[in-house]
This record gives C-alpha cells, sequence and structure tokens, in this order.
C-alpha cells in the first residue's frame, strides 16, 4: 500500500497494521521535526496516541476483521495499565537515585501520577518506595523476558541478573513485614530474638536471608534454593554484607531437607 494517497490518520493506521515504514517526510507532516525515518514506526504509534480523534474501530474496519477490532481494543486498554506502571516506576527511580531528570518529563509524570491517584506516592518511606519499584521493574523485566523467549520453559530459571535482583529486592522487604506481624504476635516476637535457626526456603539471590540476619541477630539463616545462578548472586551479595558469619547458603530443595529439627522458624513463600 502507498502511503502517500492516505490521510494523516490512515497513514498511522496502514503503518501500524501492515509495518509500513513512514518516510522522514511523512513523518514531519504530523509536525515531528527531524525524524529519523528508523523510528518512524514507533513515532507513528506516539502521534496516534497523542491525537484525540483515533479511532480504532475504523482501523480494524481496515482488515476486516473482528477478531483484530477486539484485540486492538485489549492493546489500547491494557497498554494504559503499562505505561501508568511504567510512569510509576520512573518517578520512583528520580527519587530514589536522586536524579533531577528532565522538567518536561517531570511534569507529564507528575500528571499521570494525580490522574492514576491523587495520593499516589504520598507518605512512602523509602524502604517502601524501593519495594514498589522493585516490584514494577520485576514484573516489567519477568514479562520481557517472556516475550523474548516465548519458546522457553516454564518455572523459575530465570538469569538474568536484573530479574533475579528485583525480586530479591522485592523479597527483602518481606523481613520488615514479618516484624510488622510480629509486632502483633508476642510469640512470633519473642522467637524471633531467641538464639535458633531461621529457615529461608527458595532464597535466590539471599536478600531475604541477608535481611533477616541483620534484622535478627540472635539467628542463624539458612537459604535454600535447587537455582545455582541465582545462589551465585546470593553468595556475591553476602559477601559484601555485614552478616557473612551467620548466613549459609545451600543448593537444595526444600524436599530434600534432612535436617529439619534445627530450625524454629522458617519462610515458606506461597506455592513455588
Ligand atoms: C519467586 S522466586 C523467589 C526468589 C527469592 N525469594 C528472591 O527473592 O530472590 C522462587 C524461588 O524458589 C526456588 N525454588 C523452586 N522450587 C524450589 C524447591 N522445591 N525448594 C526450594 N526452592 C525452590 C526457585 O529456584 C526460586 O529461586
Amino acid at each position: 500500500m502507498s502511503a502517500g494517497s492516505h490521510s494523516a490518520d490512515l497513514v498511522i493506521v496502514v503503518d501500524a497494521v501492515c509495518e509500513f515504514n513512514m518516510t522522514t517526510n511523512e513523518s514531519a507532516d504530523f509536525g515531528q521535526p527531524s525524524v529519523d525515518s528508523r523510528n518512524s514506526r514507533c513515532l507513528a504509534i506516539r502521534v496516534c496516541k497523542q491525537r484525540q480523534n483515533f479511532d480504532l474501530a475504523g482501523m480494524a474496519a481496515l482488515v476486516s476483521s473482528m477478531s483484530f477490532e477486539l484485540l486492538l481494543n485489549k492493546w489500547q486498554a491494557l497498554n494504559s495499565s503499562v505505561e501508568a506502571l511504567a510512569a510509576i516506576g520512573a518517578e520512583l527511580r528520580l527519587r530514589r537515585e536522586e536524579l533531577k531528570g528532565d522538567s518536561r518529563v517531570r511534569a507529564i509524570l507528575q500528571d499521570v501520577l494525580h490522574s492514576i491517584d491523587p495520593g499516589l506516592l504520598e507518605d512512602l518511606d523509602t524502604n517502601q518506595e524501593s519495594a514498589a519499584l522493585a516490584l514494577i521493574q520485576t514484573s516489567f523485566r519477568q514479562a520481557i523476558d517472556l516475550l523474548e523467549n516465548p519458546a522457553r520453559a516454564p518455572g523459575w530459571n530465570y538469569e538474568d541478573p536484573g530479574i533475579l535482583e528485583s525480586q530479591g529486592e522485592v523479597s527483602r522487604q518481606i523481613v520488615r513485614g514479618i516484624n510488622l506481624v510480629a509486632a502483633q504476635r508476642p510469640d512470633l516476637g519473642a522467637a524471633l530474638q531467641k538464639r535458633g535457626a531461621f529457615l529461608d526456603v527458595g532464597t535466590g539471590v539471599g536478600r531475604l536471608a541477608i535481611e533477616a540476619a541483620r534484622s535478627w541477630p540472635s539467628l542463624r539463616v539458612i537459604g535454600i534454593d535447587p537455582w545455582e545462578p541465582a545462589l551465585s548472586l546470593a553468595r556475591k551479595n553476602l559477601a559484601q554484607s555485614d552478616v557473612a558469619g551467620r548466613v549459609e547458603f545451600r543448593l537444595q530443595r526444600i524436599e530434600d531437607l534432612d535436617d529439619k529439627t534445627i530450625f524454629n522458624l522458617a519462610w515458606l513463600p506461597g506455592p513455588l
């Protein structure tokens, strides 16, 4: 199909549906200065979204397919969540890393956050900011891994340190949660202060185990996991910590644990 004879909106449709490559001149029709034609597809979709009159139904009619129309509508709805989550993550990163950022982007981020919820990200302490950021990062990274490796096997077999460490940061916050529960449960609080051993099942990169050893100085902590790529990061994280003497990592499955009686507490996550 030729783009030249179409209106601007139609060019966008053709571009999105048929992966038509827009030229630099056609991009300029949208008022975009000096656009690199290699990025033109991405730009075209951006322009579509900025135009309030973007008509997904009309777009689908081009290919005469109800299921394509449905898909486009679903994409539009789902994509709002993707972009909203990315905006939350971006704002959290700017805060956590104390980055100034571009004032124009920061203003847009504020608008987006406000439209999600005016109170969003208010009253968060630094730990909560880190936990929220790690949650968003691990979700995106795991999703991208699936997108890039759709033929992958099921299960926790990630090797990307970004995925493993962001998941570990999420898990680290569990220690704080346990302390909050312990404040309401004297028996748990007492157990955390007694000498003994704490078992972290599925320890991954070991951040929960390391945080546990820091938080509960009377306990030894043993983290087990059958996934060596994560455990090798756990050993590095431990070596950089101040609790190396009280934490042990084992390449082991829970089913193979043979010294169960030494533990007075265990963290066992949901279905593995
Ligand atoms: C969602 S990940 C969490 C990892 C870790 N808590 C962290 O934050 O880094 C679940 C972990 O459970 C481990 N796992 C899976 N099956 C297991 C089993 N049978 N026994 C112990 N760990 C297991 C996986 O290898 C993976 O590291």
